[in-house]
C-alpha cells in the first residue's frame, strides 16, 4: 500500500517531537496503522533557525498554505498554535485532507465550525493532544467511558500553573521564577499570561465539557481565573488545615444547568488529584455506571505531546477506508444530539470557602463575621485566629465555610470588609471537597 503522505504545519517544541517519534517509532507505528506514513512537508515561520530533529528528505517551507494546497499530502498536522491557522485548517478540509492539531485555542473558539466543515467533506479532526498532554483523555471519555452518564469532572489540566504551584508548594519558591523555568521546558504557551491566567485551561475544560456532556463548545460561558494572585501565605494557611491549593478545571451537571468553571482551588491533602505535582495532569471523573476514576500522565512537553498527535494520527490511517458515517464523532455524540445546555453563572455555583481577613484583636469581632455569615445562609466550618495579638492590634482571622452559594458568599464579604474591625480586603478561595 502506497506511503501516507504528511504535512506538518509548525516544528517547535511538539513539531519537533511528533518528528523524532515519528521517525524513531515508524516500524511500529506502521505495523499498528497497516500503512507506512511519511513526514514530506514541514512549514516553519524562521527558515533559518538551526533544527534539532534530522529533516533529511523533508522540504522545508514558510509558506504553509504551499503545504495546505499540495494535492500529494493527505494529513495535515497544525501545530503552530493561536487561532491565526483557523484559514489554513479550513482550506486544508475544503482540499479534502484530513487534520491532527494540538491548538486547543482553535478548537475550543473555532471547533464547531472545523467538525461542521469535517462532517460535510467526511474527514477526520484529531485533537488528543490539545487536552492534558500525554493523557489520551480524549479518546477516554469519548469511547472509554461512552455508557455512562458523567456527573462532574475536575481537572488539572494547566502543566504550567501545576508546575509552578508545586514549586511554590513544595520549594517555596517564587512565582517569576518558576513562570521562567516552565518557559525554558517548552511548557508554557507562547503567550504565558494564558496558562497562569487560566485561559488555556479553560480552553481545555471548554473542549472535555462538550465530550463529556454532549453540548457545543463554549468557551466564551467559561468562567476564568488565573494564579497570579495566589500568595504564599494561603499556600501555607493551606497546607496547615489539611489542603493543597491546585488550579482546577471543573464542570458538573446540575438541574440548572452546567458548571463551567477554571479557578485556583483548596482540595484535601489526602485525595489522589492532590498529589498530582510538577507538569503532571490528571482529570478525576464521577460517572453514573464505572463511578470515580482518575487518569494521569504528563500534561505538556516535547515527546509526551507527540504522544497524543501521533496516536490521532494512526487513528486517522485507520479510518482512512472506513465510512465516514460510522466514525467515532468528534464531540462524541452525534452532531444532531448535542444539547445547548445552559451555562450557570459563577454566582450559582455551590462550593465551600477559604477566607483570610485581617482584623482588630478586640472582644465580639468574631461574633460580628459569625452573625453575618449567618444572615446570608453561611454556615462557618471552623474559624480560628493566627496568633494572639494585644488588645486592638491586628490579627489574621481564617474562616472556611461549608457549602454554599457563591452569591451569598460574595454578600458577606461585601458586609465583613465593611466592619470597621476589619481591616482591607477579605482574601477567599474555593474550597472543593471532591466528594
Ligand atoms: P512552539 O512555539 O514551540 O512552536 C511553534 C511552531 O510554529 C514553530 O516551529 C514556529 O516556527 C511555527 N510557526 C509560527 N508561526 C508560523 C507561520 N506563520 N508559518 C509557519 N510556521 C509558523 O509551540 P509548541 O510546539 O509548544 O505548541 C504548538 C501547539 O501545540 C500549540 O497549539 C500549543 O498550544 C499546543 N500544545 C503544546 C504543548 C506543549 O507542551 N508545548 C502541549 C500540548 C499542546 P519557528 O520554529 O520557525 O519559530
Ligand atoms: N501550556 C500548556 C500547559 C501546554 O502548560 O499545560 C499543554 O497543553
Amino acid at each position: 500500500m502506497s506511503v501516507v503522505k504528511i504535512g506538518l504545519l509548525g516544528f517547535g517544541t511538539v513539531g519537533g517531537g511528533t518528528l523524532t517519534v515519528l521517525q524513531r517509532n515508524m516500524e511500529e507505528i506502521s505495523r499498528r496503522a497497516g500503512r507506512e506514513m511519511k513526514v514530506v512537508a514541514i512549514a516553519v515561520n524562521d527558515l533559518e533557525k538551526k533544527r534539532d530533529t534530522n529533516t533529511h528528505g523533508i522540504t522545508l517551507t514558510d509558506r504553509m498554505m504551499d503545504i495546505v494546497n499540495d494535492p500529494d499530502i493527505q494529513v495535515i498536522v497544525e501545530l503552530i498554535g493561536g487561532e491565526d491557522v483557523f484559514d489554513a485548517v479550513m482550506q486544508a478540509l475544503e482540499n479534502g485532507k484530513h487534520v491532527v492539531t494540538a491548538n486547543k485555542a482553535l478548537i475550543a473558539n473555532q471547533g464547531n465550525t472545523i467538525f461542521g466543515k469535517a462532517l460535510e467533506k467526511g474527514l477526520m479532526v484529531g485533537f488528543e493532544s490539545a487536552v492534558a498532554g500525554g493523557i489520551p483523555i480524549i479518546k477516554l471519555i469519548r469511547e472509554g467511558l461512552s455508557a455512562n452518564q458523567i456527573e462532574w469532572f475536575v481537572g488539572i489540566i494547566n502543566g504550567t500553573c501545576n508546575y509552578i504551584l508545586s514549586q511554590m508548594t513544595d520549594k517555596q519558591r517564587e512565582f517569576k521564577d518558576v513562570l521562567k523555568e516552565a518557559q525554558e521546558l517548552g511548557y508554557a504557551e507562547s503567550d504565558p499570561s494564558f496558562d497562569v491566567g487560566g485561559v488555556d485551561a479553560a480552553h481545555k475544560l471548554t473542549i472535555l465539557a462538550s465530550i463529556a456532556f454532549g453540548v457545543p463548545l463554549r468557551f466564551e460561558a467559561v468562567y476564568i481565573q488565573g494564579i497570579e494572585h495566589i500568595q504564599k501565605t494561603d499556600i501555607e494557611y493551606a497546607d496547615e488545615l489539611g489542603f493543597r491549593m491546585k488550579h482546577l478545571g471543573i464542570s458538573r451537571r446540575t438541574d440548572d444547568g452546567l458548571e463551567l468553571r477554571v479557578h485556583p482551588a483548596m482540595i484535601p491533602k489526602q485525595n489522589l488529584i492532590a498529589n498530582v505535582s510538577g507538569v503532571m495532569n490528571a482529570v478525576l471523573i464521577q460517572a453514573d455506571a464505572v463511578g470515580q476514576s482518575m487518569f494521569y500522565g504528563p500534561g505538556a512537553g516535547s515527546e509526551p505531546t507527540a504522544s497524543a498527535v501521533v496516536a490521532d494520527l494512526i487513528d486517522v490511517v485507520r479510518a482512512f477506508t472506513t465510512d465516514p458515517q460510522n466514525r467515532v464523532p468528534h464531540l462524541a455524540f452525534q452532531a444532531d444530539s448535542l444539547i445547548d445546555l445552559p451555562i450557570l453563572d459563577i454566582s450559582q455555583i455551590e462550593t465551600s470557602y477559604y477566607l483570610r481577613m485581617q482584623a482588630v484583636n478586640r472582644p465580639g469581632v468574631l461574633a460580628a463575621i459569625s452573625s453575618i455569615f449567618g444572615e446570608n445562609e453561611i454556615s462557618i466550618d471552623s474559624i480560628l485566629q493566627k496568633g494572639h495579638g494585644h488588645p486592638d492590634e491586628l490579627v489574621t482571622v481564617i474562616l472556611m465555610t461549608q457549602n454554599t452559594r457563591e452569591r451569598n458568599l460574595m454578600k458577606a464579604v461585601a458586609r465583613v470588609e465593611a466592619l470597621n474591625s476589619i481591616e482591607g480586603k477579605i482574601i477567599w478561595i474555593r474550597v472543593e471537597r471532591l466528594s
